[in-house]
């Protein structure tokens, strides 16, 4: 399974340094910036990440801004893509049990980057439920 992983600048050292985790920890990623702490705007970086995973040359994304709020709306809106903006181990792993989500969105400026950590470590081991939540799913995505 291949990760993009992307932020804006607001999150562009959460993103370093979870990318290292990730890194450490044997995942095979794409980092499609930002690459440095100057001024940039959070939608084009959500579409960067997006777009990998429309192509399918990526399966699961991680999007970090200052609240996680602005990727998770651009991001979302992409039929197949469920992006979810969590703020903590449980939402983290709510979103893959129950919405199947295929995008982690971050808040930098929410969270203690152990927790975000964390919160990345159980979103990537934990599997979708199916069943009746695949039902609903298909309601507004693929
Ligand atoms: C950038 O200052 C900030 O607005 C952005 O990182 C994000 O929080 C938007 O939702």
């Amino acid at each position: 399974m291949k990760i993009v992983i992307a932020a804006d600048h607001g999150g562009f050292e959460m993103k370093e340094l979870i990318k290292r985790w990730l890194d450490v920890n044997g995942h095979d990623i794409t980092d499609v910036g930002c690459f440095s702490i100057d001024s940039v705007d959070y939608p084009d970086f959500a579409e960067k990440a997006v777009s990998l995973i429309l192509k399918g040359e990526c399966q699961m994304g991680i999007l970090i801004c200052g609240t996680g709020i602005g990727m998770s709306i651009a991001a979302n809106r992409y039929r197949s893509i469920r992006a979810a903006n969590c703020s903590n181990v449980f939402t983290a792993r709510m979103s893959r049990e129950h919405n199947n989500a295929n995008i982690l969105c971050l808040g930098a400026r929410v969270l203690e980057v152990d927790t975000a950590v964390e919160m990345v470590r159980v979103w990537l081991e934990t599997s979708f439920s199916g069943g009746r939540h695949q039902e609903r799913i298909l309601k507004f995505s693929d």
